[in-house]
């Protein structure tokens, strides 16, 4: 499996030899493990398949000797005689199917590791009703296994508001985004919408407040019409399509064989990086959750489907409370607040006009996404050109 997902890099990169030499490895030490498997089970398995016929060996030595003392009927002998042959077949398949037996031990224990796994514990029915939709965390410890990966997180997300959470790679951005959505549930401290705990809220109610568009889009094998259309079951084929154009998907997707009954393909693997984005943008519009949290949403986007979206998302969030997280920092430098996130706690906080004063993480992040641009700028056009962006958040 590995072989036949990891194809792409094994040829990019020129591993054919190597890589196919790994699967034969496996492939022989599979054939082995399989023979070494048949050779322990051998020697009991033959005496089995030998000694379970002869029946007669026993059933005729003390059968006749219990029906000469009297204490067995001849009757009942001949039934016994005709019955002990009769249990031969059964029993020879029933030995058959030891090894599937061995197999679905193996499957069924997997599969209860699963189902006993703990479960979010969230009331049926919200317990309070927030009063709006601000988000906020107090203190917020979280880890994946022993490793903790975020350690006291504070934030403060005002309804009607942007906010931006940048980072270095690893520092525990999406990990926010997601203990948010409700995908896990924080170890240590809380989070509030609205002023309660979320695990005080139903989880069906809360998905319903929450949208949430994730760094790795996934895309059902479904046509694009259902794929957008699961943001909000029920919702008509033209509110489909309006928010299809809203999000730059329309012309794209009428361009495909069928439309917008094209097959989007087993994890949306027939269309690009940002066509995939768009669709899961559209179906987080269709959703018009009052939280949007979009992560890295515009990654693979070219400038002017950007800033399509930027506009219909800026229109979409009127109102809303909208969570952000961008590496490309131009992106956010409008936001009402920036949140700095580093290696798992809030470096800082405050608008890009008060971060680059405080002289911090963030400056430098800036002052970095500036000279790339500008490194990227002068190679393009042979000449140092000035970028617009360094007037700051306004020209951004
Ligand atoms: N499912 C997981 N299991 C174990 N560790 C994880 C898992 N997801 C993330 N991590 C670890 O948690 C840390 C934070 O990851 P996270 O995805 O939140 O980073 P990020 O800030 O979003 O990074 P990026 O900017 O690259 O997306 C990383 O060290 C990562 O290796
Ligand atoms: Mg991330």
């Amino acid at each position: 499996m590995e072989y036949i997902n990891g194809i792409e890099v094994i040829k990019a990169f020129g591993k054919a030899k190597s890589s196919y030499e790994r699967f034969v490895t496996a492939a022989k030490e599979g054939a082995s493990c399989y023979v070494e498997w048949m050779r322990k089970c051998d020697i009991p398995f033959s005496l089995a398949m030998v000694l379970t016929p002869c029946t007669a060996l026993t059933v005729l030595p003390f059968g006749g000797l219990f029906a000469m003392n009297g204490s067995l009927v001849p009757a009942d002998f001949i039934m016994i005689i005709l019955l002990s042959v009769g249990l031969i077949q059964p029993l020879i398949t029933c030995m058959s199917y030891s090894d599937d037996i061995g197999k679905m031990k193996t499957v069924f224990g997997e599969i209860t590791g699963i189902l006993m796994a703990e479960e979010l514990s969230r009331p049926g029915q919200d317990e309070q009703k927030p009063a709006d939709y601000s988000v906020s965390l107090k203190n917020v410890h979280f880890g994946y296994g022993d490793k903790e990966v975020l350690h006291g997180i504070d934030m403060e997300m005002l309804s009607g508001t942007v906010t931006a959470l940048v980072g270095p790679s690893g520092s525990g951005k999406s990990t926010i985004a997601k203990l948010i959505a409700s995908l896990w549930d924080v170890q240590e401290g809380s989070i509030c919408i609205g002023g309660v705990d979320i695990r005080r809220l139903s989880l069906e109610e809360y998905n319903r407040r929450v949208a949430y568009v994730s760094q790795d889009n996934y895309l059902f094998n479904d046509t694009i019409m259902e794929n957008i259309r699961m943001g909000r079951a029920g919702a008509t084929d033209e509110e489909v399509i309006a928010v299809a154009k809203k999000s730059g998907c329309h012309d794209f997707i009428m361009q495909l064989e069928d439309g917008y009954d094209t097959i989007a393909g087993g994890s949306g693997g027939h269309l690009s990086g940002g066509e995939r984005q768009r669709i899961a943008i559209a179906r987080a519009m269709l959703k018009d959750a009052p939280v949007v949290i979009l992560d890295e949403a515009s990654a693979y986007m070219d400038p002017e489907n950007e800033a399509v979206i930027q506009a219909s998302v800026a229109k979409l969030v009127q109102g809303k409370t909208l969570i952000v997280i961008a590496h490309r920092l131009s992106t956010i430098a409008d936001a009402d607040r920036i949140y700095v996130i580093n290696d798992g706690r809030v470096d800082s906080s405050g608008t890009h006009r008060e971060l680059l004063q405080k002289n911090g993480l963030y400056k430098n992040m800036w002052e970095a996404h500036i000279s790339v641009k500008d490194t990227v700028n002068t190679e393009n056009c042979g000449k140092n050109k000035k970028d617009p962006e360094k007037g700051g958040a306004a020209n951004a």
